[in-house]
């Protein structure tokens, strides 16, 4: 069966990837020609690990990259994964999928399934299905929860498969039951259902995650001035399997092109339908502000951050990825630049690293900005003669520092743990200040 993946992002390409790796003979199709071109040539456009190693081994067997849409009249099934970025009223912005509908059309001949990926507002595919009406088409909607930065695994082992059917479809189910044959023998729970029911549990598992970390940011602020050690509540009631320990812990806020996007999307749809969403604007507007909380933390420190020097550890939004997008360490930077504060950044993943190296002096809303700016390579360049050192991302790795040997690298002996990871009762003995998010 020939299968074509229509966007070839962080989704579209895992799926590309992924089902060349089944066996299935696949065209990526994407606007982006230069992105194209490195794909044919095996090289990824973006970090996730052990994705080069399996592009290289199918690109130019099974697996094959174009601009041209014209190549999509010989697959059968074409999975439809552009970004559905927010317009600028946080609604989200559905011109990349029409697009991709509206030149999948002039191509369709004989029999097409288009399987929906891309999180789309609930309502979507049926006005999909109306925009197609009178092709030879059918649309599932199969929205996508893999993780960045374990990407790969997550496409091996979904915890779910979601599938919305229109109801008068009688053939889509069998398939993508064969399509995902794989993880029908590994008994992975399938969801059959409709298109809005499909469409809503993408978003309301996004929004209770990150509603589960606005909740725990939110009590950080009290315990900042109660005494209560927040980690250890978070331990605590995560102990309880009704709560579960993930997405508990408390730190500078959720980021990511998705949770950001999604739940100011929720809002709107409730809003669209008269409905007031309070659960939704408290978890966005907890969000927005705890990163400004965070920073103003940095600054009564100080008095006056101005000419003083920080490491920034962690760039992208979470560990193990390249995506600075809506990333919480940028916010977080660009206000301590703003303050005329001189930033010395590092990530793990050299391609964050670039990535954001390019957004400072590419980007003409930040490149003012990227003048006291430094990307190093190395954490050791980054914290020497620093005035404090502030710790952005969720990446446990940087609790494996040497700080003993770095306490007589930097000017000021002081860290800040935006992400609450770091060991603070073995940073105090080495005499460094520790000041983290909802505990000292
Ligand atoms: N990134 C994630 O972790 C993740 C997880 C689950 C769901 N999603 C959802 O999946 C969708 C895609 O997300 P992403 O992160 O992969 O986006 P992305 O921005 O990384 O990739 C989108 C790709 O689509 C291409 N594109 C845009 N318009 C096109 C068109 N008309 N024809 C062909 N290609 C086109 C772009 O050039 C880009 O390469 C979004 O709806 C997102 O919300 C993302």
């Amino acid at each position: 069966m020939k299968i074509s993946v229509i966007g070839t992002g962080y989704v579209g390409l895992i799926q590309a990837v992924g089902l060349a790796n089944f066996g299935f003979k696949v065209i990526g199709i994407d606007i982006d020609d230069s992105k194209v071109k490195m794909l044919n040539n095996g090289i990824c456009p973006l970090y996730e690990e052990g994705l080069e190693e399996l592009l290289k081994k199918h690109t130019g067997k099974n697996l094959e990259f174009t601009t041209s849409y014209e190549k999509i009249k010989d697959s059968e099934v074409i999975f439809l994964c552009v970004g559905t970025p927010q317009d600028n009223n946080g609604n989200t912005d559905l011109k990349y999928i029409f697009s991709a509908v509206d030149n999948l059309k002039k191509h369709i001949s004989g029999k097409k399934y288009l399987v929906v990926k891309s999180t789309v507002p609930i309502g979507t595919n049926q006005l999909l299905k109306e925009r197609l009406n009178g092709y030879n088409i059918e649309i599932i909607s199969n929205p996508e929860f893999l993780r960045e930065g374990m990407a790969l695994k997550d496409f091996l082992n979904p915890e779910r498969i979601i599938l919305g059917f229109d109801e008068n479809d009688l053939s889509s189910k069998e398939i993508l039951k064969y399509i995902y044959q794989y993880f029908i023998e590994k008994n992975i729970p399938l969801i059959l259902t409709n298109y809005e029911t499909a469409e809503m549990i993408k978003y309301a598992s996004n929004a209770f995650l990150a509603t589960k970390i606005s909740f725990i940011n939110e009590l950080s602020k009290l315990a900042d001035k109660t005494n209560a050690d927040i980690k250890t509540v978070s331990y605590a009631m995560g102990l309880d399997d009704r709560i579960g320990k993930k997405f508990l812990n408390a730190g500078i806020g959720y980021g990511g092109s998705c949770f950001p996007k999604d739940v100011k999307s929720l809002t709107k749809q409730f809003e669209s339908k008269g409905i007031d969403p309070k659960l939704m604007t408290a978890t966005d507007s907890v969000n927005e502000n705890q990163v400004k909380w965070f920073f103003e933390k940095i600054k009564n420190y100080y008095g006056d951050i101005s000419g003083k020097t920080f490491a920034v550890l962690g760039l992208a939004f979470k560990p193990d990825t390249d995506d600075l997008r809506e990333s919480a360490s940028i916010k977080l930077i660009d206000l301590l630049l703003k303050e005329d504060a001189i930033i010395k950044g590092f990530d793990n993943v050299k391609r964050a690293r670039e990535n954001a190296y390019n957004m400072y002096t590419l980007d003409k809303s930040k490149a003012f900005y990227g003048y006291n700016l430094y990307i190093l390579d190395s954490l050791v360049e980054a914290v020497t003669g620093v005035d404090g050192i502030i710790f952005a991302v969720e990446d446990t790795k940087f609790n494996t520092i040497d700080f003993e040997n770095i306490f007589n690298m930097v000017n000021e002996k002081v860290i800040f743990d935006g992400r609450n990871i770091i060991d603070n009762e073995k940073i105090k003995k080495i005499e460094f200040e520790y000041i983290g998010v909802g505990l000292r």
